[in-house]
């Protein structure tokens, strides 16, 4: 029996376009399904003003093919030189919908991120008072803490102090990848809200890891055990407004990860929408599909939900989708979930 879902088009919370040629490949990946993303600002050199928003928006908007109906949603990314002021001009304008916090050296192109949160007081306070959400990366970067612990870690000793110390800061905890990360979103009020990519969903650490190293398995924050896994799974299936879809698809040549130094990101833009069903299905939650994909960050940012649909068909036989993504700057592989999968959009 054919079963089919409609949802209204989904929005992805969370999302790395790159520029230039990388840009032009992968942007129609994700206009294809999603209405509007949240575009992250870790370009070379990021995007930290406002004026640098605009530019890179019209990039994307130049970018879009033909009779796309896709709104790029834009942030700035936070050092310890922004100017509190034209945070506020860019949120006043309507440009801006969220700043970006990465700990220094935490992930690719953060190392003009923050050392000392004391430092972006000023900024953070100011964003309270517009009511402007901080998206955080969530890691402590200090060489002493296992990569596996860094989430956990940066919960206790950043983030909570933080959110003591300016408890009306609007906040999103991007991409969490572990229990304590679930736990702790769940914790909070309605100013706390937590993305959660797809692939963190299907993957945990052994999937990098045994049978071979999985260059294109591997993104930061890591992977973490199957039971972080589990709780993932439940927090996004489970439909409550906090948790919503972020993929952080985050596109790098074939060249820069399948190397020796391999760089961090899943590209998951391409295919995201079926493997999701194909999770919320298992998980006997399709009815809560759209909760995540589609009203659940509308909500939390205070935008209207989209007024357009989706819809998803699962057929007989598994489904196909490219393996790479022939961008002008190289091939970008697409994530492959190592399962077959049914869903299909259809439109
Ligand atoms: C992202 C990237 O490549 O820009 N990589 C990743 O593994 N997710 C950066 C990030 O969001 O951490
Ligand atoms: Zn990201």
């Amino acid at each position: 029996m054919t079963q089919e879902i409609t949802l209204i088009r989904p929005d992805d919370w969370h999302l790395h376009l790159r520029d230039g040629a990388m840009l032009q490949g992968v942007l129609p990946e994700t206009a294809r399904h999603f209405a509007r993303a949240i575009i992250m600002p870790n370009l070379v050199p990021p995007v930290v003003t406002g004026a640098q928003a605009v530019a890179y928006r019209e990039r994307i908007l130049a970018a879009l093919p033909e009779g796309a109906a896709f709104t790029p949603l834009m942030t700035l990314y936070l050092t310890e030189g922004t100017d509190p002021a034209d945070v506020a001009a860019a949120h006043d304008s309507g440009l801006v919908k969220a700043v970006k916090f990465y700990p220094a050296g935490a992930t690719t192109n953060s190392h003009g991120g923050v050392h000392d949160v004391d430092k972006v007081m000023p900024v953070l306070e100011k964003m309270a008072e517009i009511g402007l959400p901080l998206c955080v990366h969530g890691e402590v970067t200090t060489p002493e803490v296992d990569i596996f612990d860094r989430e956990a870690v940066f919960i206790d000793t950043v983030l909570d102090p933080l959110r003591r110390r300016l408890p009306g800061l609007r906040l999103v905890m991007e991409h969490i990848t572990t229990e304590q990360g679930v736990a702790y979103a769940r914790a909070g009020g309605p100013d706390l809200a937590a993305t959660i990519t797809t692939h963190h969903l299907i993957l945990n650490r052994n999937h990098i890891l045994v049978g071979g190293i999985k260059p294109h398995y591997y993104c930061l924050p890591v992977a973490k055990r199957e039971r972080h896994r589990l709780a993932l799974r439940q927090a996004a299936t489970s439909g409550e407004a906090r948790f919503f879809l972020g993929t952080d698809s985050a596109p790098h040549v074939d060249a820069l990860k399948e190397q020796a130094c391999g760089c961090a990101g899943c590209f998951t833009a391409t295919n995201t929408l079926p493997l999701l069903a194909h999770v919320f299905e298992e998980d006997a939650a399709l009815d809560r599909l759209e909760a995540f994909t589609s009203l659940n960050g509308p909500a939390f940012y205070r935008l209207p939900v989209n007024d357009t649909h989706l819809r998803l068909v699962k057929h007989p036989t598994p489904q196909t989708w490219p393996e790479k993504i022939f961008t002008e700057a190289g091939p970008v592989t697409v994530f492959n979930p190592g399962f077959p999968v049914f869903w299909h959009v259809e439109s």
